[in-house]
């Protein structure tokens, strides 16, 4: 069989995490490993093993197996940098709980990220869009390059999440620095853990203040319906808000600002898409397969021996289902390589597959679908201010850019 002749085939040891090449696709070692068989052994930054998944239908099956714990304080759990480990078990979110425990806390929120609640939130999505790109203008009247990151992308999913929580907006770039301080994988272990110390103590300020003046937001009702009628303790509280902010901020930030230089890359798909609007939905999906930019997270650790292929993977071992690698196996999106608009990436596991699969993805596909359609519009001569070599990437647990210098 072909699995059989494949993990023959393995030849190198892997290390983790990947380096991009070419930074708005995944890393080559994806296709290396999928094309020797798939499931690979892979060496952590701390030296120890794990194993990685490489195939779509191997990641999917990993991520709906109730044998994979998503429990990162699990001993064997593969966290993915040195600071993440040190801020690890500090604000264990449900995105880390597995059964019955993350099923009644994710609960608790999906009803506010429903299709239905977000599509209300559209004409204030679209609004707080035609502000932003208001102000873009403003700023870039006399010629000179704006930083589309500080200006637009990351204060879009900042405003949404504050609005969905009941917070003023003014509270987004607080709450943003300490997000992208604890999240780069580059910063050094105390910088990460006492960001996330820092988010703590926000958020549970944040609580104690809704405990004394009850509102009808969501951090509000929390406060009222769950952790007042004895649902949940203040610290599960605490990691679901802290969860709502870490995933709705990065995410959706570094897909406006990957997704801007992906088009900007492709004129003849962005002259398709500011041509016709109703492509928009099927554009969104492909941007986010092509960039996959959550690939840091779907990683899990077996509490039974699992067998995928012709291996078996014991039990306690480590296991990554890269996101990046499923959404480029051409197997199942054909030259996974080509970006193209028209083609249908519903497929696609940019946002996770089983039960974690992402309980923000309504409002990240409204915020996505309403910028990117707008923005095409409104500037025509869209352009980045600097060759795109020039630009710097970032290495955090999403991916990213640093700053993303455009003019028109
Ligand atoms: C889970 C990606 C936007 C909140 C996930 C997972 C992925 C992901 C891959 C699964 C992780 C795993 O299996 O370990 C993305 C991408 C986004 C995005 C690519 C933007 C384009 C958002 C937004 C929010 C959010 C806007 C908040 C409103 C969550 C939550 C979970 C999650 C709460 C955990 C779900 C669970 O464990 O049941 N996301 N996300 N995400 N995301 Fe997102």
């Amino acid at each position: 069989s072909t699995s059989t002749k494949a993990s023959a085939a393995v030849t190198r040891e892997y290390k983790w995490p990947f380096t991009r090449q070419d930074p708005l696709l995944p890393a080559p070692d994806f296709d290396e490993a999928r094309a020797s068989g798939g499931v690979t052994p892979v060496r952590l930054w701390n030296d120890s093993q794990a194993w990685m998944a490489t195939r779509h239908e191997d990641i999917r099956n990993l991520l709906r197996n109730p044998a994979m714990s998503a429990n990162s304080s699990i001993p064997g759990y593969p966290n993915s940098s040195a600071n993440h480990e040190a801020s690890r078990g500090s604000q264990r979110g449900f995105i880390r709980m597995d059964g019955a425990e993350h099923l009644r806390q994710r609960r608790m929120v999906a009803r506010a990220l429903s299709v239905p609640e977000v599509a209300k939130l559209r004409p204030f999505v679209e609004r707080v869009v035609d502000l932003l790109l208001d102000r873009m203008a403003e700023l870039g009247a006399d010629g000179a390059p704006v930083d589309f990151l500080t200006v637009f992308a990351e204060p879009l999913p900042s405003i949404a999440i504050c609005e969905i929580l009941g917070l003023p907006e003014s509270e987004g770039p607080g709450l943003l620095d300490m997000v992208n301080r604890w999240m780069d994988l580059d910063s050094p272990p105390a910088v990460s853990a006492a960001a996330a110390a820092e988010m703590t103590a926000y958020l549970d300020d944040l609580v104690q203040q809704r405990i004394k003046n009850p509102t009808d937001d969501l951090v509000g009702k929390l406060v009222t319906e769950q952790l007042e009628a004895g649902n949940i303790e203040n610290s599960g509280l605490l990691g679901i808000l802290n969860l709502l902010i870490v995933g709705g901020f990065d995410t959706t930030a570094n897909m406006l600002a990957l997704g801007t230089i992906l088009l900007l890359r492709h004129p003849d798909q962005a002259a398709m898409l500011r041509a016709d609007e109703g492509l928009a939905t099927s554009a969104i999906e492909e941007m986010l397969r092509y960039l996959s930019v959550a690939h840091h997270v779907a990683s899990r650790v077996a509490t039974e021996d699992v067998a995928i292929r012709d291996q078996v993977i014991p039990a306690g071992s480590g296991i990554l289902a890269p996101v990046p690698a499923a959404n480029h196996d051409p197997e199942v999106f054909t030259d996974p390589h080509r970006f193209d608009i028209t083609r249908d990436a519903r497929d696609h596991v940019a946002f996770g597959f089983g039960i974690h699969q992402c309980l923000g993805q309504n409002l990240a596909r409204l915020e996505l679908q309403v910028a990117f359609t707008r923005l095409l519009k409104r500037f025509p001569n869209l352009a980045l201010a600097v060759p795109e070599g020039q630009i710097e990437f970032r290495n955090s647990m999403i991916y990213g850019v640093k700053a993303l210098p455009i003019t028109w």
